[in-house]
């Protein structure tokens, strides 16, 4: 089967490899693999030391979605012909996350092999049906970015605000979620193309981050001076003390960006505001669940930015590198876009 591996934390580390079809254990299931996605770590693997060093040459990838083409004897939750994409982490099943997987060493394309592939085997547990309004393409994108994002906003009120940071994967389907949930959402972009478009996936109010730096005030303003209740900050310490102050008392920061790992935090904001700081790390199995039932029921579809076919999955992780399109970037691994 044709796969990739990332040999080295660079991109001419990424090679293609041919490989045999994985043989089946008694309770896995072999995916002939139909799309994969990208996300901001998956550039970020490629950053030499700055990134985070994987543990071998890794078939990368952590989202991806196929069709079941055979079962060991002991599956019962699949069958062959089903639709299924992987859990990020794929014995997270519910509740918070395992002790045992805070390492990231049983998450797919990070402490075991990905999705970039002809073929995967997964142990049966580690799988969730597609949404059934979703193409492959579509539900490719679902695994890291959408989980995570449904994780921060499942419990947002319809009479509550919800402000979301930049534009990139997890902040859209952020935004699609809290509309679809009836919330009123501020979206802030460096680009004001890219907040044209937002406002087309539902944004009630837009900011230019780069003109407006002092957004905060500007949300506060479009709260009537109360404060969002809810901040969705998938960047990291560049804009946390901005979405704590943007944040009305008792409100909650979503804590989920790792562009900059680095930097301080003012813990007087979060005394002073009596804000809630809550970290987000993607989600349980149950949650992708439970999403993809909500993604039904709204006829949710993600944003899909950019499309390459599996050979040119270097020009995609290069696209990735450079900076994300509006929308997800997702690689045709069977030729067959429309499937
Ligand atoms: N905690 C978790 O489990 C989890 C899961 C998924 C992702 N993440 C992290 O979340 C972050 C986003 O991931 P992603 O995949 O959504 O990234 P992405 O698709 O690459 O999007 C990144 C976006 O961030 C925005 N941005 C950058 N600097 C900004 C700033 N100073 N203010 C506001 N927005 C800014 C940009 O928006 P504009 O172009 O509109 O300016 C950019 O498009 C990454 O750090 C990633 O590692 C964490």
């Amino acid at each position: 089967m044709r796969a990739f591996r990332l040999t080295a934390p660079h991109l001419d580390g990424l090679r293609r490899s041919d490989e045999p079809v994985p043989e089946l254990a008694q309770n896995e299931v072999l995916v002939k693999m139909r799309a994969a996605s990208l996300n901001y770590k998956d550039g970020f693997y490629l950053n030499g030391e700055e990134g985070i060093q994987l543990p071998r040459a890794t078939i990368p990838l952590s989202d991806g979605a196929g069709e079941v083409v055979a079962v060991g004897p002991l599956v019962r939750r699949f069958a062959v012909g089903d639709r299924v994409v992987g859990n990020f982490v794929q014995d997270w099943i519910y509740g918070p996350i395992p002790a045992h997987a805070v390492d990231s060493s049983t998450t797919l394309g990070h402490g075991i092999d990905g999705v970039l592939a002809e073929f995967r085997t997964f142990h049966e547990e580690g799988l969730v049906r597609l949404p059934q309004n979703l193409t492959y393409e579509e539900a490719a994108t679902l695994p890291c970015a959408a989980v995570t994002a449904w994780n921060a906003v499942r419990n947002v009120r319809a009479w509550e605000t919800v402000l979301i940071t930049g534009t990139g994967g997890v902040a859209l389907f952020a935004l699609q979620f809290a509309s679809a949930l009836g919330a009123k959402t501020i979206i802030i972009s460096s680009s004001d193309e890219k907040l044209a478009r937002a406002k087309h996936v539902g944004a009630d109010h837009v900011v230019n981050y780069k003109n407006d730096p002092d957004w905060h005030l500007r949300a506060r303003e479009l709260t009537g001076g109360r404060g969002v209740e809810h901040v969705v900050d998938a960047v990291g310490p560049d804009t946390l003390e901005r979405s704590i102050a943007a944040t009305a008392r008792e409100g909650t920061v979503h804590f989920v960006g790792l562009m900059n790992p680095k930097g301080a935090l003012n813990p007087m904001l979060i005394l002073g505001g009596t804000v809630n700081l809550r970290g987000v790390r993607v989600g349980s199995r149950k949650l992708f669940e439970e999403m993809n039932a909500f993604i039904e029921r709204h006829d949710i579809h993600p944003v899909i930015g950019k499309r390459f076919a599996f050979e040119y999955s270097r020009e995609a992780f290069e696209q990735q590198v450079r900076g994300a399109p509006f929308g997800k970037i997702v690689i045709d691994i069977a030729g067959d876009r429309h499937a």
